[in-house]
């Protein structure tokens, strides 16, 4: 038996049909209010369902996030960013040829085109990543547009398997670009994570020297950024592909949206916040200014629109963060800076009461840095990381019937008036 909701507006009760989630919260269908005259208000999105997906859940409160059911600590722990990239576009796990193959495939397409690479030519050395990897994946359309049909699942596949391939190779491009140094070709041998590595670390012409510890962890991490429900840039490309656009552009898009540093661009200005901070005996003073209403500084990494109690990423995210400092012999400071304030926002009242906890970002950085990975493109590598959870969902919306997205507003601008004459005015 469906509930309904009962909304009386002047006079009249109007009944609103509620859909029932596998998982979660139900949602009140208010589609119907535009037939009675009526808007419904919700800025930011706080308490709006813009569809219905399969993907990936999240429970804030208990700190749960689950790709197409399985939980993100048993996947970082057993599974790898491919077999991952195949269950968020398949729905389901790949036995061992069909990982086979697909690893295959992502492997083959790993190359990018010799002419495409003077997409680069336009950049300096001191072009901000995360700028060059959106115009070379808007770049990809000029490639893949002619005759690309949308509404064709085999080519919305190719799509999604030339985007996850070619990632990695567009990102190392960006990083040698930034050293000034001559691009890697993949290296055919190598999984999908000691690639990207070795494209990003190792020399023209010269055999691969990849830690697998490194490796391992860089893998980890992109697992945990793969997907995410329906976050600013996966809205983002929802919103661009359902005006039909190509799909590199409304992926490009979506990168676009991840450069804010509300968002992905986060785990840059972590470590822009750390090392502002630089040691612990600064660390009241900033912790102050985060508090502090008049004052825009805000402490990054901590806080998340969904989760209100921990960020499950963010626990993983530590351990390999340890793991990788481990096997480093790093010392960072910067750690211990990240230590303490992780310490004293998990007692200071101010970010209890507004449950502001460390989210993936927050570990993601000083990672990163450890393994020479400079924080400019820190957010190209989550970029690459959440690049088969973007396209899944623009997948996901394009294999159902769907509606352009064209939210409404609150007009709060003058009434009609006439034009005047200059002279009259
Ligand atoms: C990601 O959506 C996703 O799923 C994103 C992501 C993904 O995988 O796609 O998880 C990736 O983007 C993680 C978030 C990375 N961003 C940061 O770390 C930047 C710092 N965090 C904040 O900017 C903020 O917490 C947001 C943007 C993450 C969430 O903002 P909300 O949900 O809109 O919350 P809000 O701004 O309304 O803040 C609520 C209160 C306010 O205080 P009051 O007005 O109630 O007194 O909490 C305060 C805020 O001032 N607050 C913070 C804070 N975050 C919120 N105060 C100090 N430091 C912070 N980081």
């Amino acid at each position: 038996m469906t509930e309904k909701v009962h909304i009386t507006i002047d006079g009249r009760t109007l009944d609103l049909p509620v859909l029932e989630s596998t998982e979660g919260l139900n949602v009140v269908d208010v589609r119907g209010l535009i037939a009675e005259g009526i808007f419904t208000y919700d800025p930011g999105f706080l308490s709006t369902a813009a569809c219905d997906s399969k993907v990936t859940y999240i429970d804030g409160d208990a700190g749960i996030l689950l790709y197409r059911g399985y939980p993100i600590d048993q996947l970082a722990a057993n599974s790898n960013h491919l077999e991952v990239s195949y269950l968020l576009l398949n729905g389901e796990l790949p036995n061992e040829q069909e990982l086979a193959e697909f690893e295959q495939e992502i492997t083959n397409r790993m190359p990018v085109d010799k002419h495409f690479q003077h997409i680069f030519d336009g950049f300096t050395k001191d072009s901000h990543p995360m700028s060059m990897i959106c115009a070379a994946v808007s770049g990809l359309a000029s490639l893949y547009h002619e005759g690309f049909d949308i509404y064709n699942a085999e080519h919305r596949r190719d799509a999604a398997l030339n985007l996850i391939a070619k990632i990695p190779t567009l990102a190392a491009m960006t990083y040698k670009k930034s050293q000034g140094e001559e691009f890697v070709d993949p290296d055919p041998s190598l999984n999908y994570a000691e690639n990207f590595l070795h494209m990003c670390f190792g020399t023209k012409g010269e055999a691969p020297n990849v830690s697998p510890t490194i490796a391992a962890a860089m893998d980890r991490i992109f697992i945990l950024h793969a997907d995410h429900e329906q976050n600013a840039s996966t809205s983002t490309v929802r919103l661009a592909g359902s005006t039909e656009a190509n799909p590199y552009a409304a992926i490009a898009a979506g990168i676009a949206a991840l450069w804010g540093p509300s968002h992905g661009g986060a785990n840059e200005a972590v470590l822009d916040m750390l090392s502002e901070i630089g040691d612990e005996s600064e660390i009241e003073n900033y912790v102050g200014k985060a508090k502090d209403k008049n004052d825009p500084f805000r402490l990054m990494g901590f806080g998340h629109r969904v989760y209100k109690n921990f960020d499950p990423r963010a626990t993983v995210m530590q351990d390999s963060c340890h793991a990788v400092l481990d096997e480093l012999g790093v010392e960072d400071p910067l750690l211990k800076v990240a230590q303490k304030l992780e310490k004293i926002a998990r007692e200071q009242e101010y970010f209890i009461e507004r449950k502001l906890y460390p989210n993936v970002d927050f570990y993601s950085g000083i990672t990163f840095k450890a393994i020479g990975i400079p924080v400019s493109m820190f957010t190209v590598l989550f970029t690459l990381g959440r690049m088969p959870g973007w396209i899944t969902h623009w997948d996901e919306m394009l294999s159902e019937p769907f509606k352009i997205g064209r939210p409404r507003q609150l007009y709060l601008g003058p009434h009609a008036r006439d034009y005047t004459d200059i002279k009259q005015r």
